[in-house]
Protein backbone atom coordinates (compact mmCIF):
# COMPACT_ATOMS: atom_id res chain seq x y z
CA UNK A 1 0.00 0.00 0.00
CA UNK A 2 1.21 3.81 -0.51
CA UNK A 3 2.69 5.49 1.91
CA UNK A 4 1.79 8.74 3.31
CA UNK A 5 5.33 10.74 2.88
CA UNK A 6 6.41 8.98 -0.11
CA UNK A 7 3.22 10.09 -1.62
CA UNK A 8 2.83 13.27 0.21
CA UNK A 9 6.64 14.15 -1.47
CA UNK A 10 5.25 12.98 -4.71
CA UNK A 11 2.58 15.47 -4.84
CA UNK A 12 5.40 18.06 -4.26
CA UNK A 13 5.26 18.79 -0.47
CA UNK A 14 8.11 18.69 1.60
CA UNK A 15 6.10 16.68 4.47
CA UNK A 16 3.68 14.20 6.27
CA UNK A 17 4.21 14.37 9.79
CA UNK A 18 3.33 13.22 13.30
CA UNK A 19 2.99 14.59 16.88
CA UNK A 20 4.36 12.48 19.14
CA UNK A 21 5.68 12.45 22.69
CA UNK A 22 8.26 11.24 24.70
CA UNK A 23 6.58 8.13 26.98
CA UNK A 24 5.43 6.77 23.84
CA UNK A 25 9.28 6.04 22.76
CA UNK A 26 9.04 2.96 25.25
CA UNK A 27 6.41 1.41 22.75
CA UNK A 28 8.53 -0.51 20.22
CA UNK A 29 5.57 -1.15 18.09
CA UNK A 30 4.43 2.42 18.19
CA UNK A 31 7.87 3.59 17.58
CA UNK A 32 8.59 1.05 14.91
CA UNK A 33 6.16 2.92 12.54
CA UNK A 34 6.75 6.57 13.63
CA UNK A 35 10.04 6.07 12.78
CA UNK A 36 9.21 5.12 9.23
CA UNK A 37 10.35 7.87 7.24
CA UNK A 38 7.68 6.38 4.09
CA UNK A 39 5.20 7.25 6.36
CA UNK A 40 6.39 10.18 8.28
CA UNK A 41 9.01 12.58 6.56
CA UNK A 42 8.45 15.37 10.16
CA UNK A 43 7.08 15.14 13.75
CA UNK A 44 6.39 17.53 16.07
CA UNK A 45 7.11 17.17 20.34
CA UNK A 46 3.70 17.28 21.70
CA UNK A 47 5.07 18.72 24.58
CA UNK A 48 8.57 18.40 25.37
CA UNK A 49 9.45 21.67 23.93
CA UNK A 50 6.91 24.10 25.75
CA UNK A 51 7.54 26.46 28.36
CA UNK A 52 7.21 24.47 31.58
CA UNK A 53 9.11 21.48 29.98
CA UNK A 54 11.80 23.60 28.68
CA UNK A 55 12.56 26.41 31.56
CA UNK A 56 10.67 25.49 34.35
CA UNK A 57 12.68 27.77 36.68
CA UNK A 58 13.95 31.40 35.28
CA UNK A 59 17.18 31.07 33.35
CA UNK A 60 17.01 27.28 33.96
CA UNK A 61 16.59 25.31 30.84
CA UNK A 62 15.93 21.48 30.61
CA UNK A 63 16.41 20.47 27.28
CA UNK A 64 16.19 16.45 27.29
CA UNK A 65 13.10 15.68 26.61
CA UNK A 66 13.07 17.79 23.14
CA UNK A 67 16.74 16.57 22.65
CA UNK A 68 15.50 13.31 22.48
CA UNK A 69 12.91 14.12 19.82
CA UNK A 70 15.03 15.81 18.00
CA UNK A 71 17.55 12.28 18.08
CA UNK A 72 14.96 10.63 17.11
CA UNK A 73 14.00 12.30 14.23
CA UNK A 74 17.44 12.72 13.05
CA UNK A 75 17.92 8.73 13.22
CA UNK A 76 15.27 8.52 11.05
CA UNK A 77 15.72 11.84 8.73
CA UNK A 78 13.22 13.34 9.88
CA UNK A 79 12.16 17.07 10.09
CA UNK A 80 11.36 18.77 13.18
CA UNK A 81 9.14 21.15 14.17
CA UNK A 82 9.89 23.40 16.94
CA UNK A 83 6.59 23.73 19.80
CA UNK A 84 6.15 26.13 20.69
CA UNK A 85 8.15 29.12 21.70
CA UNK A 86 5.21 31.71 23.67
CA UNK A 87 1.64 29.96 24.09
CA UNK A 88 -0.36 31.04 27.08
CA UNK A 89 -0.82 27.34 27.70
CA UNK A 90 1.76 24.59 29.89
CA UNK A 91 3.52 27.91 31.20
CA UNK A 92 5.59 27.43 34.37
CA UNK A 93 4.04 29.60 37.27
CA UNK A 94 6.89 31.67 37.45
CA UNK A 95 5.46 32.94 34.10
CA UNK A 96 2.08 32.67 34.04
CA UNK A 97 1.51 34.31 38.03
CA UNK A 98 4.99 36.49 37.77
CA UNK A 99 4.79 39.74 38.56
CA UNK A 100 6.15 41.60 35.40
CA UNK A 101 6.62 44.85 33.82
CA UNK A 102 6.89 45.57 29.91
CA UNK A 103 10.52 45.45 29.62
CA UNK A 104 11.07 41.97 32.59
CA UNK A 105 8.69 40.11 30.37
CA UNK A 106 10.02 41.36 27.60
CA UNK A 107 13.73 40.35 28.27
CA UNK A 108 12.00 36.89 29.19
CA UNK A 109 10.41 36.05 25.99
CA UNK A 110 13.87 37.21 24.49
CA UNK A 111 15.67 34.87 26.65
CA UNK A 112 13.16 32.12 26.14
CA UNK A 113 12.47 32.36 22.05
CA UNK A 114 16.51 32.98 21.72
CA UNK A 115 18.02 29.92 23.94
CA UNK A 116 15.30 27.74 22.15
CA UNK A 117 15.28 28.00 19.08
CA UNK A 118 19.42 28.31 18.77
CA UNK A 119 19.59 25.09 21.14
CA UNK A 120 17.13 23.42 18.72
CA UNK A 121 18.25 24.99 15.59
CA UNK A 122 16.99 23.47 12.08
CA UNK A 123 13.84 23.09 10.35
CA UNK A 124 10.46 24.52 11.55
CA UNK A 125 9.43 26.53 14.70
CA UNK A 126 5.70 27.63 15.86
CA UNK A 127 7.37 30.46 17.67
CA UNK A 128 3.72 32.07 18.93
CA UNK A 129 0.90 29.46 19.46
CA UNK A 130 -2.71 30.89 19.69
CA UNK A 131 -2.81 34.74 20.05
CA UNK A 132 -6.02 34.70 19.31
CA UNK A 133 -9.75 34.49 20.27
CA UNK A 134 -12.48 33.08 18.40
CA UNK A 135 -14.03 36.51 17.52
CA UNK A 136 -10.19 37.45 16.45
CA UNK A 137 -9.76 39.66 19.43
CA UNK A 138 -6.35 38.84 21.02
CA UNK A 139 -6.38 36.65 23.76
CA UNK A 140 -6.39 38.16 26.71
CA UNK A 141 -3.04 36.05 28.60
CA UNK A 142 0.28 37.52 31.14
CA UNK A 143 2.24 37.82 27.28
CA UNK A 144 -0.63 40.19 25.54
CA UNK A 145 -1.96 41.80 28.80
CA UNK A 146 1.80 43.22 30.01
CA UNK A 147 3.11 43.82 26.43
CA UNK A 148 0.56 44.16 24.24
CA UNK A 149 1.08 43.20 20.93
CA UNK A 150 4.83 43.85 21.04
CA UNK A 151 4.97 40.06 22.13
CA UNK A 152 5.06 39.00 18.65
CA UNK A 153 7.64 41.38 17.40
CA UNK A 154 9.96 40.34 20.19
CA UNK A 155 9.52 36.32 19.91
CA UNK A 156 10.01 36.48 16.37
CA UNK A 157 12.75 39.14 15.89
CA UNK A 158 14.88 36.72 18.68
CA UNK A 159 13.95 33.56 16.74
CA UNK A 160 15.50 35.20 13.59
CA UNK A 161 18.26 36.29 15.37
CA UNK A 162 18.78 32.44 17.36
CA UNK A 163 18.59 31.06 14.14
CA UNK A 164 18.38 32.53 10.06
CA UNK A 165 18.03 29.12 8.48
CA UNK A 166 14.57 27.95 10.60
CA UNK A 167 11.03 28.75 8.90
CA UNK A 168 9.13 30.85 11.79
CA UNK A 169 5.56 30.47 12.30
CA UNK A 170 2.39 31.81 14.19
CA UNK A 171 0.05 28.35 14.52
CA UNK A 172 -3.44 28.35 15.67
CA UNK A 173 -7.13 26.62 15.47
CA UNK A 174 -10.79 28.04 13.62
CA UNK A 175 -8.45 29.66 11.17
CA UNK A 176 -8.96 26.98 8.93
CA UNK A 177 -12.09 28.59 7.03
CA UNK A 178 -13.03 31.79 6.39
CA UNK A 179 -14.48 34.14 9.64
CA UNK A 180 -13.01 36.75 12.09
CA UNK A 181 -10.24 34.66 13.54
CA UNK A 182 -8.49 33.92 9.88
CA UNK A 183 -8.99 37.53 9.20
CA UNK A 184 -7.41 38.64 12.18
CA UNK A 185 -4.74 36.22 12.07
CA UNK A 186 -4.29 37.92 8.05
CA UNK A 187 -4.26 41.13 9.56
CA UNK A 188 -1.52 39.92 11.55
CA UNK A 189 0.78 38.87 8.73
CA UNK A 190 -0.10 41.83 7.37
CA UNK A 191 1.16 44.13 9.60
CA UNK A 192 4.07 41.98 10.87
CA UNK A 193 5.56 42.44 7.22
CA UNK A 194 4.51 45.69 6.39
CA UNK A 195 6.94 46.53 9.45
CA UNK A 196 9.49 44.18 8.39
CA UNK A 197 8.77 41.88 11.59
CA UNK A 198 10.06 38.39 10.36
CA UNK A 199 7.39 35.47 9.69
CA UNK A 200 7.84 32.80 7.21
CA UNK A 201 4.61 30.53 7.53
CA UNK A 202 0.90 30.21 8.89
CA UNK A 203 0.10 26.74 10.88
CA UNK A 204 -3.34 26.15 10.67
CA UNK A 205 -3.78 23.73 13.61
CA UNK A 206 -6.71 21.68 12.02
CA UNK A 207 -8.85 19.95 15.07
CA UNK A 208 -11.39 18.83 13.81
CA UNK A 209 -14.89 17.19 14.06
CA UNK A 210 -16.18 14.83 11.46
CA UNK A 211 -18.62 16.10 9.92
CA UNK A 212 -17.55 19.30 9.86
CA UNK A 213 -14.71 19.76 8.18
CA UNK A 214 -14.30 23.97 6.54
CA UNK A 215 -15.18 23.80 3.02
CA UNK A 216 -13.23 27.27 2.37
CA UNK A 217 -9.68 25.83 3.56
CA UNK A 218 -8.22 26.28 -0.13
CA UNK A 219 -9.74 29.35 0.01
CA UNK A 220 -8.08 30.83 3.24
CA UNK A 221 -4.82 28.79 2.44
CA UNK A 222 -4.67 30.77 -0.98
CA UNK A 223 -5.69 34.23 0.87
CA UNK A 224 -2.35 33.33 3.36
CA UNK A 225 0.25 32.69 0.27
CA UNK A 226 -0.88 36.04 -1.40
CA UNK A 227 0.23 37.55 1.40
CA UNK A 228 3.70 36.05 1.13
CA UNK A 229 4.09 33.44 3.50
CA UNK A 230 3.52 29.71 3.26
CA UNK A 231 1.14 27.59 4.86
CA UNK A 232 0.87 23.85 6.70
CA UNK A 233 -1.31 22.21 8.34
CA UNK A 234 0.32 21.76 11.71
CA UNK A 235 -2.57 19.26 13.95
CA UNK A 236 -5.15 17.41 12.07
CA UNK A 237 -6.84 15.36 14.12
CA UNK A 238 -10.94 14.80 13.01
CA UNK A 239 -12.77 13.41 16.16
CA UNK A 240 -15.90 11.77 16.48
CA UNK A 241 -18.52 11.39 19.41
CA UNK A 242 -17.83 8.08 20.72
CA UNK A 243 -18.72 5.17 19.84
CA UNK A 244 -17.38 4.56 16.44
CA UNK A 245 -19.43 3.15 13.82
CA UNK A 246 -18.45 2.14 9.83
CA UNK A 247 -20.54 5.44 8.94
CA UNK A 248 -18.75 7.50 11.11
CA UNK A 249 -16.01 6.45 10.34
CA UNK A 250 -16.47 6.21 6.30
CA UNK A 251 -17.25 10.47 6.80
CA UNK A 252 -13.76 10.74 8.53
CA UNK A 253 -12.60 8.91 5.53
CA UNK A 254 -13.91 11.72 3.26
CA UNK A 255 -12.98 14.60 5.70
CA UNK A 256 -9.18 13.49 5.75
CA UNK A 257 -9.40 13.32 2.22
CA UNK A 258 -10.54 16.57 1.90
CA UNK A 259 -8.13 18.43 4.20
CA UNK A 260 -5.23 16.97 2.32
CA UNK A 261 -7.16 17.72 -1.33
CA UNK A 262 -7.04 21.40 0.37
CA UNK A 263 -3.62 21.27 1.14
CA UNK A 264 -2.51 20.00 -2.47
CA UNK A 265 -4.00 22.48 -4.80
CA UNK A 266 -2.15 25.27 -2.75
CA UNK A 267 1.24 25.54 -3.82
CA UNK A 268 2.27 27.18 -0.72
CA UNK A 269 1.09 24.59 1.31
CA UNK A 270 4.08 22.59 2.19
CA UNK A 271 2.93 19.90 3.98
CA UNK A 272 0.48 18.17 6.79
CA UNK A 273 1.00 16.81 10.12
CA UNK A 274 -1.87 14.79 12.13
CA UNK A 275 -1.57 15.04 15.89
CA UNK A 276 -0.27 12.02 16.44
CA UNK A 277 -0.96 8.87 14.30
CA UNK A 278 -2.98 6.42 16.48
CA UNK A 279 -6.27 6.67 18.77
CA UNK A 280 -3.79 4.90 21.31
CA UNK A 281 -1.81 8.34 22.01
CA UNK A 282 -4.54 11.01 21.18
CA UNK A 283 -5.14 14.03 23.25
CA UNK A 284 -8.99 14.14 22.23
CA UNK A 285 -10.89 11.39 24.54
CA UNK A 286 -9.10 13.22 27.67
CA UNK A 287 -9.62 17.19 26.51
CA UNK A 288 -13.10 15.98 24.79
CA UNK A 289 -15.72 13.83 27.06
CA UNK A 290 -17.04 11.30 25.13
CA UNK A 291 -15.45 12.24 21.99
CA UNK A 292 -12.41 10.15 20.17
CA UNK A 293 -11.26 7.80 17.22
CA UNK A 294 -9.68 11.27 16.12
CA UNK A 295 -6.54 9.24 14.24
CA UNK A 296 -5.94 7.63 10.96
CA UNK A 297 -4.81 4.64 12.56
CA UNK A 298 -6.37 2.91 15.58
CA UNK A 299 -5.63 2.19 19.10
CA UNK A 300 -3.87 -1.31 18.06
CA UNK A 301 -1.74 0.38 15.68
CA UNK A 302 -4.01 -0.71 12.59
CA UNK A 303 -5.10 1.73 9.77
CA UNK A 304 -8.52 3.08 9.60
CA UNK A 305 -10.40 4.04 6.55
CA UNK A 306 -9.02 7.77 7.39
CA UNK A 307 -5.49 6.73 5.92
CA UNK A 308 -6.91 6.11 2.52
CA UNK A 309 -8.88 9.16 2.82
CA UNK A 310 -5.30 10.82 3.33
CA UNK A 311 -3.63 8.64 0.59
CA UNK A 312 -6.31 9.62 -1.49
CA UNK A 313 -6.22 13.26 -1.19
CA UNK A 314 -2.61 13.88 -2.53
C1 LIG B 1 -1.69 19.06 23.67
C2 LIG B 1 -0.93 17.77 23.90
O1 LIG B 1 -1.16 16.88 22.82
C3 LIG B 1 -1.37 17.13 25.21
O2 LIG B 1 -0.58 15.98 25.50
C4 LIG B 1 -1.25 18.14 26.34
O3 LIG B 1 -1.76 17.56 27.53
C5 LIG B 1 -2.00 19.41 26.02
O4 LIG B 1 -1.53 19.93 24.77
N1 LIG B 1 -3.02 22.79 20.41
C6 LIG B 1 -1.64 22.80 20.52
C7 LIG B 1 -0.95 21.65 21.17
O5 LIG B 1 -0.99 23.70 19.99
O6 LIG B 1 0.22 22.04 21.85
C8 LIG B 1 -1.85 20.89 22.11
O7 LIG B 1 -1.17 19.71 22.53
C9 LIG B 1 -3.18 20.56 21.43
C10 LIG B 1 -3.89 21.82 21.03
Amino acid sequence: TAKSNTVAQAAGKKYFGSATDNPEFTDAAYLAILSDNTYFGQITPGNSMKWDATEPEQGTFTFSGGDAVVSLAQGNSQLVRGHNCVWYNQLPSWVSSGSWTNATLTAAVQNHCSTLVSHYKGDIWDIINEPFNDDGTWRSDVFYNTMGTSFVDVALIAARAADPNAKLYINDYNIEGTGAKATAMMSLVSDLKSRGIPIDGVGLQGHFIVGEVPTTMQTVMEQFVALGVEVAITELDIRMTLPETDALLEQQKTDYQNVISACNAVTGCVGVTIWDYTDKYSWVPSTFSGQGAACPWDANLVKKPAYDGIIAGF
